[in-house]
């Protein structure tokens, strides 16, 4: 059974859909998740309900952020921005699967909880094995006061606003946002330096302009989406940070559209998907400008020579691809925050011209409060 939104009392304002409506307040959003919390003095962010003090953050050996869905995947970027900010080794798994196989709880690490409602059950209930074994654990989570906000030791609300749609989309990007904050934050009472400090705090001040510039290309993307409607699978690729991002892309195409779709690292393709390449099987390809832009290259190269047809989402026109949506670059770090935007109209527009039920795809509900 499933937890039933209530759709009527929220305002459409002048949207056709709550997705379009969403995916339209992200910049407003970011804001939000951004305001008051910044400290330019100290190039560090202040998280008012961390409940984690210097000496504690210094002593968190591990970092292991749990969630399902959408929200596993922001953690999956959460993980990768503590890692390079904060130099803590952390990563991502499915709340489910760490609830299931009987995971070694350390008390060194730090457990993160992850979730827009704060009501998924799969995750409340890691969260409550892991407290009953003495575990401290944050929550990242959007619903204020949800079981899971309560439950938690401490955290970070992602002030996102009230997210009606089934699918997710300005959460994810604010929860990346969230992510950010905390990762500056352990960084700079560990090994980051003043000068990177501050580098992503003007990072992060550029997010709300770029969202806003980012959403003005819908026109272009919807004749994308037009085109790929006719696809019956979609493969998207990333490396590194472009890896979550694809997978996330992937899951809000399959979940709206009902187009299959599958995500791939994309030094994995060589170990099978090229089997799979050609040219009725559409790429999507996640092409940051950084140090794995050669890499990535050689990867669209790879599928290009077996007539696989190519779009990028990347910082600059790629020439291999057969389109490229251009998306604002930022900081390497805080890059995956921006690249999901464009895909989540994609996958809106391959919905409509699909006739989809957007706000409530089948089969699905908002908020998953059983096993
Ligand atoms: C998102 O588009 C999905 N509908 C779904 O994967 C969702 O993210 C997942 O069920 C987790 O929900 P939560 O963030 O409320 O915990």
């Amino acid at each position: 059974t499933t937890v039933e939104w209530e759709a009527a009392s929220y305002d459409m304002g002048g949207h056709d859909t709550y997705m379009h409506k969403e995916i339209h307040e992200q910049a407003d959003a970011v804001d939000r998740v951004l305001r008051g919390r910044i400290d330019d003095r100290f190039s560090t962010v202040h998280l008012g309900g961390l409940n984690l003090d210097a000496r504690e953050a210094r002593q968190i050996r591990r970092v292991k952020i749990l969630g399902c869905g959408t929200s596993y995947h922001a953690g999956m970027i959460g993980a990768q921005m503590i890692e390079e900010l904060a130099r803590i080794p952390a990563d991502a798994e499915p709340a489910s699967e760490f609830r299931y196989r009987n995971a070694v709880v350390d008390p060194d690490t730090l457990y993160i909880a992850v979730s827009q409602s704060g009501e998924t059950y799969d995750v409340l209930a890691a969260v409550q094995e892991l407290k009953r074994k003495g575990a401290r654990v944050l929550g990242v989570v959007n619903v204020v006061g949800s079981a899971i906000a309560r439950e938690a030791d401490g955290g970070i609300y992602v002030h996102a606003g009230p997210e009606v749609c089934v699918v997710s989309t300005k959460c994810f990007t604010n929860t990346t946002v969230a992510f950010a904050l905390l990762a500056l934050h352990l960084g700079r009472t560990r090994d980051l330096s003043v000068r990177d400090g501050k580098r992503i705090i003007e990072g992060l001040r550029k997010l709300p302009a770029q969202i806003a510039e980012m959403l003005e290309q819908e026109e272009e993307i919807k004749k994308l989406a037009q085109e790929y409607a006719e696809a019956h699978s979609m493969l998207f690729i990333g490396r590194v940070r472009g890896y979550p991002v694809a997978r996330e892309a992937s899951l809000k195409l399959k979940e709206v559209s009902y187009i299959h779709a599958e995500a791939y690292p994309a030094s994995e393709l060589k170990h099978g998907p090229l089997a799979l390449i050609e040219p009725a099987l559409p790429t999507v390809a996640i092409v940051p400008d950084d140090d794995l832009l050669e890499k990535n290259r050689a990867a669209m190269e790879e599928i290009k020579a077996r007539s696989g047809k190519i779009l990028a989402v990347a910082h600059q026109h790629q020439e291999k691809a057969d389109q490229t949506i251009v998306v604002p670059k930022n900081e390497d770090e805080l890059d995956p925050i921006l690249m999901g935007i464009p895909l989540q109209l994609l996958a809106y527009h391959t919905a409509l011209a699909l006739g989809r039920d957007i706000d409530k795809p089948r089969n699905l509900a908002k908020s998953v409060t059983v096993e």
